[in-house]
């Protein structure tokens, strides 16, 4: 058994839930006031014998043990799943364990750590220093400053570094793997940094995982980073993280900006809740390691940047959040370092303005036609209607379908037909359905086999990423399964779907991987598939609907929650009865087929 199943087996969802909500029995469910939001009437439910939960109320919501504790806590599936364990008792192999690294990892950090301590003393008073040293006072940074980012100077040297840390233990092999020495040709080595400033890259937890460098002059290339290393990946990391964690907690916003100097130059000056994505565009994984901090981010854009393609990706971020991600435009040929050298008060002003991504982009968009004649309006919608159709919360993108029906004089309409045609998306306009799951199956607390054959279809198929067949991650009541699920749906290629998921899911998607399937009719099977499954959610939801319904009745529930029940219930028959519609569709092609 897997070490997923094992936790679940051994969890009981009441004992986990109590801790949060004080339930009180009610048949064969156990009810509550929400835990996620405040209600006088209580709208929250716990299934034991699905082992799930639901929320009828302002949530809408559901899902299984680890769905809970993640929303609750706000931490990812993985950290929900150690949480668990620990609990529960089981071991979680140390290759899932972030705690326990492996004793290379830990060298690599401890090296990287000597390197750093050794450049931030050459900077701090080595005669080889002075110039970086007029360089940061030049740049404005204060001693303190110095310290805090534990900034350094690499000499121009092309063993200083290699002598003074091999002098301390460490192998030639463990500096190349940290990447502070390069091999130039066969069997000679010399440092990657030289007569740089040096600029300690460091993990949320404050372990230094690369570095970056830059010139003291014009020279290029301006930067130089760590290569990618068993502990470092730049275009996952960011920059200051460390420093800025507490603060973007506290203040429940990160800022993202670009560069290193813009870090330092905003913490510096009491903006401490700002991080830079160096040099890259913001990347999911960025965002995703952001999540667990705040669902508010704002991107500092450059005007270059800050173009639709931009904008699609930050539409990509707000679905990874699940909140809206604001933006805020830069003076043209400005970065933030300069902003809030010039004057802190404008940077914090551009901070207050900040907007929406795809407000941002309406306006951008439509400053630039004549929104008065046909063919300004059909651009537009050319350009907006992309981003709108990425956005995936239902509500929201509506409203943004509204506001371009409204700013071109058109109907909604005539915008939704234009929608739906660049992607089919058959639950669309049906903002009020109701999130969430749970399905009632033999063993509620082990697999489940639809969600499994139809991942195993999926991943082995990539063809089927283009077939909408209306597939929801809420269809999916195991967390594991839902993860993956997501997973699948942002990665361009099966081969880099394990990066954006939780180490402690790679058994379970390597045996979806290597599932063994008929390879016939594959198209065929997955539209059956994804309609089982969507049929599976919708009964149980109907299942439960009437179970809550009973309850309140015999109660003498609110006439309001009894309405709203009821409305709830109504529009999953309507849906349930478009399930069926579907079914006997296909029977009766599949007949055609046959005869
Ligand atoms: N960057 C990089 N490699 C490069 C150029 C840039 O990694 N060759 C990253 C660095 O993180 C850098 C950021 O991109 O901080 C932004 O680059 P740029 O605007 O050129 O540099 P600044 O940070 O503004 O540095 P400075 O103010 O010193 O010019
Ligand atoms: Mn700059």
């Amino acid at each position: 058994m897997g070490v997923i199943d094992e936790v679940k087996q051994r969890t009981d969802i009441i004992d986990i839930i109590s801790q949060y909500a004080s339930l009180t029995k009610a048949g064969r469910t156990f009810r509550a006031l929400c835990p996620f939001h405040s209600e006088k009437h209580p709208s929250f439910f716990v299934y034991p014998e699905q082992q799930s939960w639901h929320c009828f109320g302002a949530c809408n919501t559901g899902g299984d043990v680890f769905s809970f504790i993640m929303k609750k806590q706000g931490i990812d599936f993985g950290e929900a799943l150690r949480l668990l364990a620990q609990r529960a008792g089981v071991a979680i192999p140390s290759r899932f364990e972030p705690g326990a690294e492996s004793e290379e990892r830990q060298r690599l950090y401890q090296v990287n750590q000597a390197a750093a301590l050794y450049f931030h003393n050459l900077l701090l008073d080595s005669p080889a220093g002075e110039k970086a040293r007029s360089y940061v006072i030049g740049r404005g940074f204060s001693p303190k400053t110095i310290a805090d980012f534990q900034l350094g100077f690499s000499p121009n040297s092309w063993e200083g570094l290699k002598q003074y840390l091999m002098d301390r233990g460490y192998t030639e092999s463990e500096l190349l793997t940290a990447g502070l020495i390069i091999e130039a040709e066969a069997g000679k080595t010399h440092d990657r940094f030289r007569n740089r400033l040096m600029f300690p890259i460091h993990d949320a937890r404050g372990r230094i995982a690369g570095f970056g460098a830059r010139v003291l002059d014009d020279s290029l290339p301006k930067y130089i980073n760590s290569p990618q290393t068993p502990i470092f990946d730049k275009s996952g990391s960011l920059y200051g993280i460390n420093l800025a964690k507490d603060a973007i907690r506290q203040q429940d916003l990160a800022v993202i900006v670009e560069g290193y100097m813009d870090v330092i130059t905003a913490h510096q000056n009491g903006f401490h809740n700002v991080v830079a994505s160096m040099g890259t565009s913001v990347t999911e994984k960025q965002v995703s390691s952001l999540k667990r901090l705040t669902k508010n981010i704002t991107l500092a854009l450059d005007a270059d940047a800050a173009g639709d393609e931009a904008s699609l990706r930050a539409v990509g971020y707000e679905n990874t959040l699940d909140a809206e991600v604001k933006v805020i435009i830069l003076p043209r040929g400005k970065d933030p370092d300069d902003v809030i050298k010039e004057d802190a008060k404008a940077w914090q002003k551009l901070l207050g303005e900040a907007l929406p991504v795809v407000d941002y982009t309406f306006n951008m968009v439509t400053s630039e036609l004549d929104l008065t004649t046909a063919k300004g309006k059909s651009s537009a919608v050319d350009k907006l209607l992309p981003i709108i159709a990425e956005i995936k919360d239902d509500i929201r993108q509506a409203h943004y379908l509204q506001k371009l029906a409204h700013l071109l004089k058109v109907s909604e309409r005539s915008i939704e037909a234009a929608l739906t045609r660049i992607r089919p998306r058959p639950s669309r306009g049906r903002a009020e359905e109701p999130k969430q799951e749970v399905a009632t199956h033999l063993h509620p607390l082990l697999s489940s086999p639809i969600e499994e054959y139809c991942l195993a279809l999926l991943l082995q198929h990539p063809e089927l990423k283009y077939r909408q067949e209306g597939l929801s991650p809420e269809y999916f009541e195991t967390s594991e399964n839902r993860e993956i699920l997501i997973a699948w749906q942002r990665s361009d290629k099966i081969e880099s779907l394990k990066e954006g998921l939780d180490s402690a899911t790679h058994e379970h998607l390597d045996s979806l991987l290597t599932r063994n399937l008929l390879s016939t009719k594959i198209e065929q099977k997955y539209a059956e598939c994804a309609l089982r499954l969507r049929e599976k959610f919708l009964r149980s939801l109907a299942t439960k609907i009437e179970a809550v319904l009973a309850l309140e009745a015999q109660s003498g529930g609110r006439a309001a929650d009894l309405a709203k029940l009821k409305e709830q219930g109504v529009e999953v028959n309507i849906q349930l009865g478009e399930v069926f519609a579907q079914k006997s569709r296909r029977r009766s092609e599949q007949r055609g087929v046959r005869k």
